[in-house]
């Protein structure tokens, strides 16, 4: 199905065709006077010169061409040579009717599907999941579920950090605390045990009490650097234990990823792409693509257009070891084995920008994918709190997610309270539902790049450009829909009717524009242009609804239209907000 912009660039072309001019002269665009037209089209300017001829006689020409055209309400020449579009009522409704029908709403299938690895979470084991994960989360299920729903495959990978020194700290420090442990005894050669010796909750105590510890503790330091060396070497004992340390870590991390609706269809890990770095390694030297600097093995990756310099990618640091960007690389050739994928999508922190801008250089310049594969960075801003710095606790820690959620949905709950009309359980579920809601759309409605300010009690406001007023406007709907089926004792089984008034017709070309937003948020990987697009809906509608009286309409025919209309309304309210990755509640 044509996007509505599409439909009318089509038939202001042809006209600007008609009169003798190019027909590209004839595309239009979103009005930036809304209070003056709907759409506009500037070709007459655009071609002024070309044709030598004064564009608002171009325009009049046009618009005379266009007099009585259907699609249109009215059509005006305005100078110095603006032709202004305002769409026909019935031509709107038409479209809608058919768009409502289609598959979709009219979201077309892309040419050709690509296969898509989707990088998002990263969380790091053996250390709580924390807010700094939070955005990845949100902002990549989003980007997920956009692109699934244009008929895409998108792997979702959590791409966990189990490779780093964390894994050493906790080693050592378990160590310390229970020497006798069949893991650290060499000598050991039966079964180790089955059961983990140490729970969640013992697991988050031990990792930053080692961390502190190695940064005064010089021979702990050692012992932690010592032990993870000796894990990546493949000890038997400490394979074992980390074994344990990965399986307590992931049942948490699942559980943690549930309670946002976040769902992964890979739990890959760095360590998986160890495997894969000795032939890398090989494959750049005998490239002549690395060599050694300062003792390291490293890849130039700077280029003349490059307005800041980028160092050169070390690929093998002198001690031997390896490090980030190479689990990265190696992570690329597994990813091409496995899956062959047409683009790889990374969100992360920007600050490692530069780290992907290396590893996406090596990458292309050694051929480790191919020259037509996509490699994108979705970087993200700092959560901060409101003093403007990264957020922490009050005390100064790190928030835990699982925290963070309680919060929320905890304020919610008590501003439900105010005028309760739910027994308890329906109650806490609906403000654990809002909550995820407040959070995920205070996070997605900002542009990703962006830092934003966290403020609970903004993002759980019921009115404003926040979640729950989205859910609300959601709610108001099903309300009237069910007051209408127990009055009329039927469901809404009508088409749409043209437009009565003015505010049903701002719903009704804010509902023509689903097809375009989806299909250009995902282009440029911009959830938040979905929570624009979703505010605006909701304000059109509720300001419909001020205006316009549905319920004690009279004229059954038109009361019938107006409710195909909110119902209409609902599917793409709702249809947004699960690309969002939340939903609305049967009513708050
Ligand atoms: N674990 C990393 C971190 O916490 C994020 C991983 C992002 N993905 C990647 N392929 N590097 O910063």
């Amino acid at each position: 199905m044509d996007r509505i912009i599409e439909l009318i660039s089509k038939e202001v072309s042809s006209a600007f065709a008609d009169c003798g001019y190019d027909a590209s002269y004839g595309k239009a665009a979103l009005s930036n006077r809304p209070d003056l037209c709907e759409y506009q089209c500037n070709g007459a300017m655009a071609g002024a010169k070309k044709y030598r001829k004064a564009p608002f006689l171009i325009a009049q020409e046009v618009v005379e061409r266009l007099d009585g055209n259907p699609l249109f309400e009215r059509v005006s020449a305005v100078k110095p040579g603006f032709i202004n579009l305002t769409v026909s009522g019935s031509a709107l409704c038409a479209y809608l009717n058919q768009m409502r029908t289609q598959e979709r709403f009219g979201v077309s299938r892309p040419d050709s599907p690509e296969t898509i690895v989707l990088d998002y979470g990263g969380p790091n084991v053996a250390k709580p999941l924390h807010v700094g994960h939070l955005r990845s989360a949100i902002i990549g299920e989003s980007i997920k579920r956009i692109g699934r729903y244009l008929g895409h495959t998108v792997i979702g990978d959590v791409h966990l950090g189990d490779w780093g020194l964390q894994m050493g700290l906790v080693i050592a420090e378990v160590k310390q605390r229970m020497p006798q442990l069949p893991y650290f005894d060499e000598t050991f050669s039966g079964d180790y045990p089955q059961e983990a010796p140490f729970t969640i909750a013992e697991l988050e105590e031990i990792y930053p009490c080692a961390s502190a510890k190695a940064k005064t503790d010089e021979a702990f330091a050692i012992q932690a650097h010592d032990a993870t060396v000796r894990l990546q070497n493949g000890d038997r004992g400490y394979r074992a234990l980390w074994n344990h340390i990965m399986n307590v870590s992931v049942s948490d991390l699942k559980r943690n990823y549930a309670n946002l609706n976040v769902t992964f269809d890979l739990w890959k890990k760095e360590s998986d792409a160890q495997p894969y770095i000795p032939d890398m390694v090989e494959k750049l030297k005998a490239d002549h693509l690395a060599y050694k600097s300062n003792g390291a093995l490293v890849v130039d990756v700077k280029e003349e257009s490059d307005t800041k310099e980028v160092p050169p990618c070390i690929i093998v640091k002198s001690d031997g070891a390896t490090l980030y960007s190479t689990t990265d690389l190696a992570t690329i050739v597994e990813r091409r084995k496995l899956f062959n994928p047409d683009q790889i999508i990374y969100v992360a922190d920007k600050r490692q920008e530069m780290h992907f801008t290396q590893v996406f250089r090596v990458a292309k310049k050694a051929g480790l994918v191919e020259e037509s594969t996509k490699l994108r960075f979705l970087g993200f801003g700092t959560m901060n709190g409101k003093d403007g710095k990264p957020f922490k606790t009050r005390d100064g820690g790190v928030m835990r997610l699982e925290k963070l959620i309680a919060d929320i949905s905890d304020a919610v709950y008590e501003k439900m309270q105010e005028n309760r009309s739910m027994q308890e359980e329906e109650m806490r579920r609906t403000a654990a539902q809002i909550g995820l809601a407040a959070l995920k759309y205070g996070d997605l409605s900002n542009q990703a790049s962006k830092d934003y300010v966290f403020d609970v009690d903004r993002f759980i406001a019921f009115e404003g450009n926040t979640g729950p007023y989205i859910l609300y406007t959601i709610v108001r709907i099903k309300s009237i829909r069910s007051k209408y089926e127990e009055m009329n004792g039927t469901k809404v089984e009508s088409d749409l009717l043209p437009p009565q008034n003015e505010s049903g017709k701002a719903l009704m070309l804010s509902l023509s524009r689903f097809a375009e937003t989806v299909e250009q948020a995902y282009e440029e990987l911009a959830p938040h242009k979905i929570c624009s697009y979703v505010y605006e809906l909701s304000n059109a509608l509720n300001r419909f609804y001020h205006e316009t009286r549905i319920l004690s309409e009279e004229d059954e025919k038109k009361q019938a239209g107006y409710l195909a209309l909110i119902d209409l309304t609902q599917h793409i309210l709702e249809t947004s907000i699960d690309l969002l990755g939340f939903s609305a509640p049967e009513r708050m």
